[in-house]
């Protein structure tokens, strides 16, 4: 198992290409079961949850098309997918895929959506909490789909196709967002969704299925309304830039010091975290290539922050804000108002010389003058790149262990912090 080896105490300079959003990728290849026709994806990341998806995809009938690098491209480009759902040989997504990758559920409602049924296993839980999916088995059957649970599968059956109807979220789901719009698009009649996830991978994937012949107006809002059409076409699509990535490194580049240009970065995709980020002491500028991140000499001041959704405090940011807080001159405190159960990374930070406490949802944190090295294990995406970015600022060496958690959703990271100095190398094996 790969680990990553990292001695603190350089600061980083430099400029950090931003990749094509992962929580975009997914949904948008999603989509293409759809359609029979081809759907054309650039800017896809090169990750590991995008390999695997493929895979689950192909599982489905599905041909997917990775274009070659074209003259004058480097790896910093993203990938283009050709991808062909021209016939869909099965309709059953087996436990053994979807338990290794919870977004693969998703590929219930544009399976019943297009093919009249659909036997998806349920996920299970995973390191951040429960994660149950009521709410997406809820959005189907409003748009009339019959849903028997069966031996830990879904199974949905809408024969005569799905119809629109009013979905309601009692609580602002992404997943749950996201399966609506695929089955309401192909759905006969209006669907209208209120409480829908605000998110811009949202309004990305409505985009996208725009341009696939949809009608969804209101996507990026919280009432979202879709006329549904009785078929989707091919179309072509650009990823956007993945505000996560882009929020994490401008937190190690908070950490380490420096200045760092996140070229491609869109300030308004995380406006949230930049607010805390400068409260903290960094500079943000936005450019015309991207964002500009700075930290010089002054030390780190504490924040209060929770976690919301869309336009609030990202979840998938609190980890790494809280290695961040781990060295402010004060105490800061973050409360985790999305999953009830995403501390992991707690433990491994203190092994850094932390001072956390948890109280329920809630961490307060102590700064300290210096982190001390230290082996660490990575337990989930978020968390790992959290104890990366600690390790940036510890003194000596820190190895992450299980960073296959890592490649589920940071491509090149060690290429991108080492070519602005960090002292970062992947140990195989
Ligand atoms: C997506 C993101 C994930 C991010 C999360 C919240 C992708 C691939 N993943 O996950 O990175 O952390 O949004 O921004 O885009 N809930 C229910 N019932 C349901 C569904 C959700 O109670 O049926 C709850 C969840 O437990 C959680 C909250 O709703 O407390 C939000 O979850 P949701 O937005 O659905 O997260 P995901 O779509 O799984």
């Amino acid at each position: 198992m790969d680990r990553i080896r990292i001695v603190g105490g350089r600061p980083l300079d430099g400029t950090i290409p931003i990749s094509g959003a992962k929580n975009a990728t997914l949904p948008l290849m999603i989509a293409s079961l759809l359609t029979e026709e081809t759907l054309i994806l650039d800017n896809v990341p090169r990750l590991a949850d995008v390999a695997l998806l493929e895979r689950i995809l192909g599982n489905h009938g599905v041909d997917i098309m990775t274009s070659g690098k074209r003259a004058g491209e480097t790896a910093d480009h993203g990938q283009t997918l050709h991808i062909s759902a021209a016939r869909i040989v099965d309709t059953t997504a087996p436990y053994e895929l979807v338990s290794k990758m919870r977004a693969s559920f998703w590929v219930l409602a544009p399976l019943v959506a297009r093919m009249g049924e659909a036997r998806v296993s349920m996920p299970g839980g995973c390191a951040i909490g429960t994660r149950p999916v009521d709410l997406l088995i809820m959005a189907m059957s409003r748009l009339g789909a019959d849903i028997e649970i069966d031996g830990g599968y879904v199974v949905a059956r809408a024969p005569r196709g799905l119809r629109g109807g009013e979905i309601t979220f009692p609580k602002v789901t992404v997943g749950g967002t996201h399966t609506a719009l695929m089955g309401a698009s192909l759905a006969n009649g209006t669907t209208v969704i209120d409480n829908a996830a605000q998110e811009p991978e949202i309004a990305d994937v409505a985009d996208c299925l725009n341009k696939m012949g949809a009608r969804i107006s209101g996507a990026g809002t919280s009432r979202i309304v879709v006329e549904g059409v009785a078929k989707l076409c091919g179309a072509r699509h650009a990823v956007l830039p993945d505000r996560i990535e882009t929020g994490t490194y401008a937190m190690a580049t908070a950490m380490a010091g420096g200045d760092v240009l996140l070229q491609n970065a869109r300030p308004e995709l995380l406006q949230a975290a930049f607010d805390v980020l400068a409260q903290a002491g960094a500079t943000v500028t936005p450019t015309n290539q991207g964002v500009r991140i700075a930290r010089n000499g002054a030390g780190l001041a504490p924040v209060e922050v929770s976690t919301a959704p869309f336009p609030g405090f990202p979840t998938d940011l609190q980890a790494q804000l809280m290695a961040l807080m781990t060295r402010a001159r004060g105490t800061s405190h973050i409360t985790e108002t999305i999953f009830e159960n995403r501390f992991m990374h707690v433990g491994e930070l203190t092994r850094l010389g932390a001072r956390i406490q948890l109280d329920g949802e809630r961490a307060t944190i102590e700064g300290v003058e210096q982190l001390k090295g230290a082996p660490v294990m990575a337990t989930d995406l978020r968390a790992s790149v959290s104890l990366v970015i600690a390790a940036l600022a510890a003194e000596g060496e820190t190895i992450v262990n299980r960073v296959y958690h890592l490649d589920r959703g940071f491509e090149r990271l060690e290429e991108k912090l080492g070519r602005c100095g960090a002292a970062i190398e992947r140990l195989s094996g």
